[in-house]
């Protein structure tokens, strides 16, 4: 296993140099992998599988689009595609990838073909570290472990047809064959997975539960609003507000972060603007800390997941979901922005005559100064 240096620290990292495709084909060559649940992690991971040469079948509730997309991506009923509890009991090795909360709710008709031997896969923490909410007990005699890739399973697939590695984190939760390092390793480079970090299971979803709520994802939306509002409060429109909140960030900053990290990307900006962000970013790191302390003891006490498994589990989850990711699309900001993107030149390439071009950028431009009046 390699040793990486990380800013000074030295952590643990499998790579695709020492553990070839062809090892992970030889570890897993009597092996039948279960990869249950054909959401968004099920079809990167079963068909990056099912083509590096594993044997790999797919269980999915029938009548459903999920059912007809592994139709419709190869997988034959029958042959490689399975009713859940089918799969369950042909599979050697069982990746768990059903959503969060159906995890929970299938857990007695997984338990029940748990038998010795067989190995528990999963690609989050949630459901071990949990427990006691979750009611995810494994059997002791099976092994139990995650390979979780840092990025959706559209993304997997997609770098794995570029020929590229997502990295992934992997953690080992109970070894009952001894096999257990051998089988997690050759299932993370099966799925698709660059390099493989070691992890635990608690702290995988812990990082992972802080991340998503926090700079991930809520919040970059909280402090994008702040900013949109203070602009708009002070008189800017709505498209510079925008411009000067999001669209410089994703389109001109992010992509410079990407690539060469943060000192990169302000040493390729203007001094003006160094010096600037020099001088605000601590404050702004002061003032969000406590809050993400307060995010990451909420995360530790359980309260996180209770919460995501009681909305998560309600009936009507998906109409009240779609109630909220309604509203934030309807707001001004997020309005501003979808004239914002349409603007951009690749957004009009298709306009080709002169005039028409021209018609619909003024078409456009109405409706931002519209927006702007509303
Ligand atoms: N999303 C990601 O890219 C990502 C990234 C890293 C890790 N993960 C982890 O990977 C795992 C899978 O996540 P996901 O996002 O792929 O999940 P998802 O898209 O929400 O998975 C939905 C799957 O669960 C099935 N399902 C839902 N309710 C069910 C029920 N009551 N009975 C039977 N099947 C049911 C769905 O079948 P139907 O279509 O029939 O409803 C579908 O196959 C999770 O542990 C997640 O934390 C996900």
């Amino acid at each position: 296993m390699a040793k990486l240096n990380f800013g000074g620290v030295t952590e643990n990292v499998v790579t695709r140099e020492e553990f070839p495709l062809s090892k992970a084909q030889e570890v897993l060559k009597d092996e039948t992998v279960a990869v249950i649940g054909y959401g968004v992690q099920g079809p990167g991971q079963a068909m990056n599988q099912r083509d590096n040469g594993i044997n790999v079948i797919v269980g999915q509730r029938k009548n459903s689009k999920s059912w007809d997309k592994a139709v419709k991506d190869g997988f034959i009923p029958g042959e490689s595609l399975f009713e859940i509890e089918e799969a369950l009991q042909r599979g050697t090795i069982i990746c768990y990838l059903l959503s969060d909360a159906a995890q929970i709710k299938l857990w007695p008709t997984v338990k029940k073909h748990l038998t010795k031997g067989k190995a528990l896969y999963f690609s989050h923490g949630f459901g071990i570290t949990f427990s006691e909410q979750t009611g995810i007990v494994p059997p002791k005699d099976v092994d139990v472990f995650l390979v979780a890739p840092k990025g959706s399973g559209t993304s997997l697939r997609r770098m794995f047809l570029q020929g590229r590695g997502l990295n992934s984190s992997y953690a080992i939760y109970q070894d009952a064959t001894g096999k257990a390092f051998e089988r997690v390793i050759a299932l993370g480079i099966a799925v698709g997975s660059g390099y493989l970090f070691e992890t635990d299971f608690k702290k995988e979803v812990y990082s992972d539960l802080t991340g998503e709520r926090g700079t991930l994802m809520g919040a970059i939306q909280g402090i994008f609003a702040a900013q949109y509002e203070v602009l708009r409060e002070k008189g800017h429109s709505p498209s510079e507000a925008f411009n000067e909140t999001v669209e410089e960030l994703t389109q001109s900053l992010m992509p410079l972060v990407a690539e060469n990290g943060m000192d990169w990307m302000y040493a390729n900006c203007s001094t003006t603007a160094q010096r600037g962000a020099l001088d605000w970013w601590k404050r702004f790191r002061d003032v969000t800390r406590p809050v993400f302390n307060e995010l990451y003891e909420s995360v530790a006490a359980g309260k996180e997941s209770q919460r995501s498994i009681d909305s998560n589990s309600q009936p009507d989850y998906r109409e009240k979901l779609e109630a909220e990711l309604k509203d934030l699309r309807e707001s001004e900001l997020w309005q501003a922005g979808k004239t914002v993107r349409s603007l951009r030149p690749e957004n009009q390439k298709e306009a080709a005559p002169v005039a028409s071009h021209q018609s619909k950028t003024a078409e456009l431009l109405k409706k931002l100064v519209e927006n702007t009046e509303a």
